[in-house]
């Protein structure tokens, strides 16, 4: 039987957000941002082993007792987000047909139902898929220069998010060196092979926080499912 295991790719410096340490380190309820997402993928049951990719350079990882069950750490991190996946993957010693599930560090709101929404919906596809939210507002193209050039229409749009699921040689052979410059998730590297993901739909508060206004949702969102 093929496993289920958990990648998630945290390398990144989180520049964007401009902290003096990336934000999966930031603090959020007393502990950093990426335990939550950790914890949170160890509790799925099915999942097995819960490996997180830091960079070779990371000096924060072993500030932190993380205390998480199933956890494993690579520093094999690389200059891209599909090149520390590509890389993680490359390590893990998984069978070819195990499933990876791989997360974004930052989307620390995820809940174990939305991951076993996940899995039940995509353990049968022949591909793998996704969580994504269909779009809701209405979509704007801009000018160069900020303003309206055109509404698109959101029919059939979706918002791509984490966990993204796939067979963990197929993904490896997608994120091979070529494909990595033009990825910015697993989805996109196995849709250039040809194939379609399966989307399944996930939940907006499982965003991704990337800007310092996103912390204090994040914290609020965490604190309410903890009092409920
Ligand atoms: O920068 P962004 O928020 O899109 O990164 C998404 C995920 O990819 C984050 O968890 C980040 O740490 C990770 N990443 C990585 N290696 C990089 C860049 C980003 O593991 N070189």
């Amino acid at each position: 039987m093929s496993a289920y295991i958990a990648l998630v790719p945290a390398a990144g410096s989180g520049s964007r957000f401009g902290a003096p340490s990336p934000k999966q380190y930031l603090q959020l309820l007393g502990k950093p941002l990426m335990w939550h997402t950790l914890s949170v993928l160890a509790a799925v049951p099915a999942i097995t082993r819960v490996v997180v990719v830091i960079s070779p350079e990371d000096e924060w990882f072993d500030c932190f007792d993380w205390a998480i069950p199933k956890l494993e750490v690579l520093r094999v991190g690389g200059a891209s987000r599909a090149a520390s996946v590509r890389n993680g993957l490359a390590a893990l010693g998984a069978a070819g047909d195990d499933w990876v599930l791989v997360h974004d560090a930052a989307r620390c709101c995820l809940t174990v139902p939305m991951v076993e929404r996940l899995i039940a919906r995509v353990a049968d596809d022949e591909i793998g898929g996704l969580l994504a939210l269909p779009v809701a507002d209405t979509v704007k193209r801009a000018t160069s220069d900020g303003h309206v050039s055109k509404t698109v229409s959101r029919e059939g749009l979706w918002l791509a998010q984490t966990p993204q699921m796939f067979r963990c040689a197929q993904l490896l052979r997608a994120l091979k060196d070529g494909a990595e410059a033009a990825v910015t998730d697993e989805a996109s590297a196995i849709e250039m092979l040809g194939l379609q993901p399966r989307l399944v739909e996930g939940e907006a508060q499982n965003f991704k926080v990337t800007y310092p206004a996103d912390l204090a949702l994040a914290r609020a969102i965490l604190a309410s499912s903890k009092e409920g």
